[in-house]
């Protein structure tokens, strides 16, 4: 007890994060505003109401700020230099365990000095916590980039109850097998108390690879680990949970797949001025009577080469002709100093400008490309705009875009092209699933989609509609809380 209070700060929930929810407004020292995203939204209120704290990385290197106060919530910032930034952040987070954890579409890279980053990274935002979380406080780590963090807070202060929730799929053992140090990144998630998962495979995948590699036992979802904290006599917990074995602790891996804040999405499609400016863009691509739209982060993840070759065999077949269709394709900006996605933007880009060097008129183009990042009013009139969307990732963890343009179909109209590898598809089953690999198939389905006869374009919409008017991120985060709440019991 005297080891956890004498290194306790007063937070009593805190979320750790490698982003905090917030970007700066302009230069320099100019103010701060709160980042777009479901996450924040969700969580916000209930820092609000528990004396919470967000920690992470504020967004720019070599720079440590002391910790402030942001639309209600307190920010505790965590410092990345330009090494951690190269080694931790692009290299082992996004060059190592992205690709591995996404069906090695690109070729997982290990290098040792990365990973030593990875842990002296995690590390540091361990610290953090350890320093302003409260006695006995609730901690959720978000995501793939802090793995270690559970494991790490676990031993510095086993009051504390942790939570984490992984927004990547977690990937079937032999792939999970590759990673040189699987048990060490095993051991750092069994830290916690409940492992949040997308999906039910994936907490499986995650539990088979933690009985196989990492001593875990217990049966399905449900696993029992050593707990070393409890062996050395200072876990405040021990000896509390009836029945339990001593020197074992048990850790849950089960399924809480995320949503959107669907009330918001749905408010802004109403907003007259988006709906007017959703007007306005079909009107400056020329009045084509369907509009096709694509939304991603620039990811090689999100199959854009797969919708492409796909619509460019369209218009060679001639089954879609350029001003009856226009394809939007949204690529927002995305960890441009990684070589897989400097590729990747090479070869999107090149496609794009052969589709319509091939197939654009004077009057109308093809595909209209944006690689730039838009606010939320203007991805909702995009939205609004399209009568097909197209989400075509070859694995995705949610994908909440797709989520995204059903909160905005209010109207009942627009046909969703969603691809069977998103976490998505498990919730939006009335979608034109697709398999994004079967290049055929697709052709078929985006054809479809465009002549889809409106009674039952409406029936799926609405379908789709109710599920995630439901479930929203409010539900995601109550539930995994609640849940969080009654494990560690
Ligand atoms: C995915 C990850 C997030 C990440 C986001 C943007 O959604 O699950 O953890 O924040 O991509 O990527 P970035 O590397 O810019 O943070």
């Amino acid at each position: 007890q005297d080891q956890a209070s004498g290194s306790a700060g007063t937070y009593d929930f805190l979320v750790v994060s490698n982003r905090l929810p917030v970007d700066r407004t302009g230069g320099g020292d100019a103010g701060w505003r709160r980042s777009p995203g479901g996450l924040v939204t969700a969580l916000a209120p209930v820092m609000e109401k528990s004396d919470g704290a967000w920690v992470g990385w504020h967004g720019a290197p070599d720079e440590e700020l002391e910790p402030f106060e942001h639309g209600g919530m307190a920010l505790v910032p965590v410092p990345l230099s330009s090494a951690d930034l190269e080694l931790y952040y692009e290299g082992f987070s996004n060059a190592t365990l992205w690709p591995l954890y996404h069906d090695v579409i690109a070729p997982p890279e290990f290098h040792r000095a990365w990973w030593d980053a990875y842990r002296k990274v995690n590390q540091r935002f361990a610290d953090a916590v350890a320093s302003a979380a409260a006695e006995g406080a609730t901690v959720w780590v978000q995501d793939y980039q802090l793995q270690l963090v559970p494991a790490m807070l676990r031993a510095a202060r086993p009051d504390l109850v942790i939570g984490f929730f992984n927004h990547i799929p977690f990937p079937p053992q032999e792939i999970f097998a590759q990673l040189p140090w699987r048990r060490q990144v095993l051991e750092g998630l069994l830290g916690a108390d409940l492992l949040g998962f997308q999906r039910p495979n994936d907490a499986t995948n995650f539990a088979r690879a933690a009985r196989r590699f990492a001593g875990a036992t217990g049966k399905g979802t449900h696993l029992v680990v050593r707990d070393a904290t409890d062996d050395a006599g200072h876990s405040p917990r021990a000896g509390t949970r009836g029945g339990r074995r001593a020197g074992h602790r048990e850790v849950r891996a089960e399924a809480f797949p995320i949503s959107i804040d669907t009330q918001r999405i749905s408010e802004l499609a109403a907003r007259p001025d988006i709906v007017e400016r959703a007007r306005q863009i079909r009107s400056d691509l020329g009045d084509p009577q369907t509009i096709m739209l694509g939304v991603d982060r620039l990811d090689y993840t999100k199959g854009i080469g797969h919708r492409l070759k796909a619509y460019e065999e369209l218009l060679t077949d001639g089954r879609v002709k350029v001003g009856e269709v226009t394809l939007i394709q949204v690529a927002s900006p995305s960890r441009e100093r990684v070589e897989q996605y400097r590729l990747l933007r090479e070869e999107v880009e090149g496609t794009v400008g052969r589709i319509n060097g091939t197939f654009d008129t004077m009057q109308h183009t093809a595909v209209r490309y944006l690689h730039h990042s838009y606010p939320v009013e203007e991805m909702v009139a995009l939205y609004l705009a399209a009568d097909v969307m197209l989400v075509t990732a070859l694995r995705d963890g949610m994908n909440l875009v797709a989520k995204e343009y059903v909160a905005a179909r209010r109207d009942g109209t627009g046909a969703l092209i969603l691809s069977e590898f998103t976490g998505a598809a498990d919730q939006l089953k009335q979608a034109l699933l697709v398999n994004p690999h079967d290049i055929a198939g697709l052709k078929d389905a985006i054809t479809a989609a465009i002549r889809l006869p409106a009674g039952v374009a409406g029936r799926r919409m609405k379908a789709m509609r109710r599920q995630i008017l439901v479930h929203n991120v409010e539900e995601w985060s109550s539930l995994f809380l609640a849940r969080l709440k009654e494990v560690s019991q």
